[in-house]
Order: structure tokens, then sequence, then C-alpha cells
């Protein structure tokens, strides 16, 4: 029997107050194959799920890049996404899981600011950037709430983000690599960036070239605005809304981060 599945958030509470753009309906087609291979985060999760254990809440989850494996890892895996375009992707790669590996997923369509799940997790990931989605401090100050409010006494709370490197040059695009897809379509992916250091803003604009040998070129430009944090900004942001910052690692490999690190993967606990 299948018990995975997909809600409008019954229990998980979409919140339609949130209408804003999906900006993911046109990049979720190419996701995966930018990022299905990228899995050094994922082995990272895994360790810590190892001494953690689940159920896991993965908020964000897209195209279950990370729910997917740890599912089959056998945890229950509990994920969501605002993204209708990300969600479709994963509930149809849920179809090719066995059965029991399916039982143990449930999706919801829901909003990080305002998300509500029946049941507290041991871990709840926010991977790969997407908490700078949110724009907004109360958004963030919300959505942190609600982690720690469905995070067990004793869990943890694992989210990565890009330690901002200002000096990136702006407005130059950068050719970020060339795919062929199994249909034999050539897709490059193209990218140039912007900062708005006063309001702590990056803008990203995504530009995947899509070709055939026989066909015209085709071209979807995504512009995505983040807003980066710094590690003091973070920790004490993850502070006053009840989760207590007890490591920082600065790569996947565990070691500490630093301010040439490249990433910051925090690890929390409700505090107490
Ligand atoms: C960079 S992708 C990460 C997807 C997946 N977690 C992974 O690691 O591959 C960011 C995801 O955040 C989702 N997202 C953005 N804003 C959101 C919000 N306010 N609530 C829920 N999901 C959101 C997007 O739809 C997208 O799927």
């Amino acid at each position: 029997m299948k018990t995975s599945r997909r809600e409008e958030a019954s229990s998980a509470r979409s919140d339609t107050s949130y209408e804003e753009p999906d900006l993911y309906e046109s990049l979720g087609k190419y996701y995966d194959i930018w990022y299905e291979d990228i899995t050094e985060d994922l082995d990272f999760y895994r360790q810590i799920a190892e001494n953690v254990g689940g159920p896991i809440l993965e908020c964000m989850c897209g195209t279950g890049r990370t729910l997917i494996p740890l599912a089959e890892d056998g945890y229950e895996v509990w994920g969501f996404d605002r993204s209708h375009s990300m969600l479709d992707r994963l509930t149809a790669k849920l179809e090719h899981l066995d059965e029991s590996a399916q039982g143990r997923v449930m999706v919801y369509h829901a909003d990080m600011r305002t998300f509500q799940c029946p049941r507290r997790y041991r871990m709840v990931l926010v991977p790969f950037n997407s908490f700078l989605h949110l724009l907004e401090r109360e958004g963030q100050e919300s959505a942190l709430h609600n982690v720690a409010e469905h995070l067990e006494d004793d869990g943890r709370f694992i989210m990565s983000v890009f330690n901002p490197r200002l000096d990136r040059p702006e407005e130059l695009v950068r050719h970020r690599g060339t795919k062929t897809s199994v249909n034999g379509e050539i897709i490059s992916k193209f990218e140039a960036q912007t900062f708005d250091q006063p309001r702590h803003r990056s803008t990203v604009h995504y530009f995947i070239d899509i070709s055939r040998q026989d066909r015209q070129l085709r071209r979807v430009t995504v512009c995505f605005t983040l807003r980066y944090l710094s590690y003091q900004e973070a920790v004490d942001l993850m502070e006053s809304c009840g989760l207590e910052v007890v490591e920082t690692f600065g790569d996947w490999h565990f070691n500490p981060f630093t301010r040439n690190s490249d990433i910051m993967v925090f690890v929390a606990k409700r505090s107490s």
C-alpha cells in the first residue's frame, strides 16, 4: 500500500496571504539536471542522522534531492515546499521508489513562514541556501520560530547557506557548465550576480540555453533575489527564535567555519 502523500496542507498549513510568484516554476524542469549529482551535503546529513535519528523534516525540500535518499536509507522523512513545479518533480520520482520507502515519505505544499506539521522531528533540515529566499526579517523569524516548535528537545536543526563573498565581480555573466539531458538536449547555464550591500541582498540572473542539433535555441531566464546572512547575524537570528547554535562547519567534512569558508553549516538545538 502506498502511503506517501502530497497534500495541500490539511495538517501542514499553506497560507494564501503569501501570493508571491513561484520562482522555481520554470527552473524546476532543469533543477535536477544541474543539482542531482551534488551529494556532499547529503553525506553530511546522513552522518548526523546516524546519531540523531528520525523522523526528519526537510523544509523547502524542492525536488527531493536530499529527501528521497534519506527515505531510501530508512528514515521517515517529511518535506514541504511552496513550489508546485518542484513538488511535481518530487512526487513523480516517488513513484519509482519501492513501496516501503514511499511509505516513509510525506510531502506537503506549504510555506516556510507558516508551515505547521502535526508532530515534532529529531532532525529539521533547510539545505542548500533555501533559507536565503526569505527576504524579510519578519518572515525569517516566523520560519525559525516554526522550526523550533517542530524540533524535539534533543533534536537538531541544520541549515546551510553560502558565506557571502562580496568581492565577486558584479554583472559578469559566467558560464556555469553545459550538460546533455537524456533526450539529447544540450543545456548550458550562465549566471550573473549583483549585490545590494545596504540591504544584504544578492540578485542572481540565470540564463539557461537549451538547444538540440536540429532545433532552434531556446532561452529560459530566471531571476532570484536572496537575502544573504553573515555568520553572526545568522547565530543571533536563530537565538532570538529559540534555537541555540551548537556547532558551525565551513564545509561538508566537519571542518570548523572560518571567515574564508565557502559555506556556513549551522547545527542548532532548541534553546533550553
Ligand atoms: C535551492 S532550492 C533547494 C531544494 C532542496 N532542498 C535541495 O536541497 O535541493 C530552494 C527551494 O526553496 C523553495 N522555497 C522558496 N521559498 C520558499 C518558502 N517561502 N516556503 C517554502 N519553500 C520555499 C523553492 O521552491 C525551492 O524548491
